[in-house]
């Protein structure tokens, strides 16, 4: 890497990283939907990262197009892009360890991320059934909204097909704790590299679950309490609005979803303690009828190595988390019932 590229990729996304010490291993990462307005700058983090050496760009149009662009960038990955065909499909997929999904529409001003469900619901399936075909042993990123439903789909055409491994199945409930730390940071004047806020639940609204109280920050109390976790939880709207109905968050998601793709790769490449939040297929409120759940996760060469509880929480988050919990288990059941309607 030339000494800005370095730069760039050590102190934005992967600060902890030693440039001297890091294993190159066949390390192919896919990308569906990339030439969208997250995947592009996510592809292009993934040509920064030094670990990847193979990048498999797919789209309904373009793919080949960014791929080009991208492949002139000066690491030693070999990039590829792929035509919308089915063998187009195939080939991106083969081999790949890591498949990154952002692909589907986003929202408008005034659309809440279950609305996205109709269009996204079914790309995402068909998008499914070609992983379990092509690349059954990959690590599957679920980018697409409603993560809170999609992830489930996912699931489904994995279990139809025979080849579901629920330690490698990820909602990317990254941007959630991005957000999370530089508000934190904002309002107390810290470093965001130094605040790191647990949020658990889901991947919209009320369903996102702050957990302020385990921070340390006992003096964010009252309103000041209420605007945060409001802004954490409706953090995405923040940006829907401003975007003015030209698409929601696609930079800071970049970062946030090769961030987690680091980390799998980090973990994968040996290195231990590789902790991140994340939607799983999870034990923590099954009992509830809640089958995925965001927490803290340890990540291994296998994926998830072990899912961690919520850990203590006040009387203010009990109430959320039950809020969350209700509004979770319908998002759940609507990605189940939607396969089962429509395999
Ligand atoms: P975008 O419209 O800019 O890009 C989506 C891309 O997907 C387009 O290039 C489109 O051609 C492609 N696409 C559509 N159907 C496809 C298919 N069948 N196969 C392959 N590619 C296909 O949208 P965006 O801003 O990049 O957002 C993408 C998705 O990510 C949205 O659903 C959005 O809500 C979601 N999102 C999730 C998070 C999160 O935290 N998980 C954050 C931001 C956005
Ligand atoms: C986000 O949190 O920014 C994304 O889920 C996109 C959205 O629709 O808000």
């Amino acid at each position: 890497l030339t000494f800005e590229l370095k730069v760039i990729w050590c102190v934005y996304v992967a600060p902890d990283c030693h440039y001297t010490e890091i294993v190159t291993t066949n390390s192919k990462v896919a990308v569906l939907g990339a030439a969208g307005g997250i995947g592009q700058p996510l592809s292009l983090l993934m040509k920064l990262n030094p670990r990847v050496t193979n990048l498999a760009l797919y789209d309904i149009r373009l793919g080949p197009g960014v791929a080009a662009d991208i492949s002139h960038i000066n690491t030693k990955s070999v990039v590829k892009g792929y035509d919308p065909t089915p063998s187009g499909l195939r080939e991106c997929l083969s081999g790949a360890e890591i498949v990154l999904i952002p692909a589907g529409v986003p929202r408008k001003p005034g659309m809440t991320r279950d609305d996205l469900f109709n269009t996204n619901a079914s790309i995402v399936r068909d998008l499914a059934k070609a992983v379990a075909d092509a690349a059954p042993n990959a690590n599957i990123l679920v980018i697409s909204n409603p993560v809170n439903s999609t992830v489930p789909i996912c699931a489904e055409i994995l279990k139809s097909k025979g080849v579901y491994n629920p330690k490698r199945l990820f909602g990317v409930t990254t941007l959630d704790v991005v957000r999370a730390s530089r508000f934190v940071s904002e309002i107390k004047g810290t470093d965001p590299a130094n605040e790191n806020i647990t949020v658990v639940g889901g991947h919209s609204g009320v369903t996102i679950v702050p957990l302020i109280s385990q921070s340390g920050h006992t003096d964010i109390t009252g309103e000041k309490l209420d605007t945060l976790v409001n802004r954490i939880q409706f953090g995405g709207d923040e940006v829907v609005k401003a975007k003015d109905g030209a698409g929601s968050a696609t930079l800071s998601m970049a970062m946030a979803g090769a961030r987690f793709a680091e980390s799998l790769l980090r973990a994968a490449q040996g290195e231990s303690n590789v902790v991140e939040p994340t939607f799983v297929d999870s034990p923590l409120y099954k009992s509830k009828g809640v089958d995925f759940f965001a927490s803290k996760v340890t990540l291994g060469a296998d994926g998830v190595q072990e899912i961690h509880d919520v850990g203590k929480l006040n009387a203010h988050e009990e109430k959320l988390l039950d809020a969350c919990l209700s509004d979770l288990k319908k998002n759940i059941e609507k990605g189940v019932k939607f396969v089962a309607e429509n395999p």
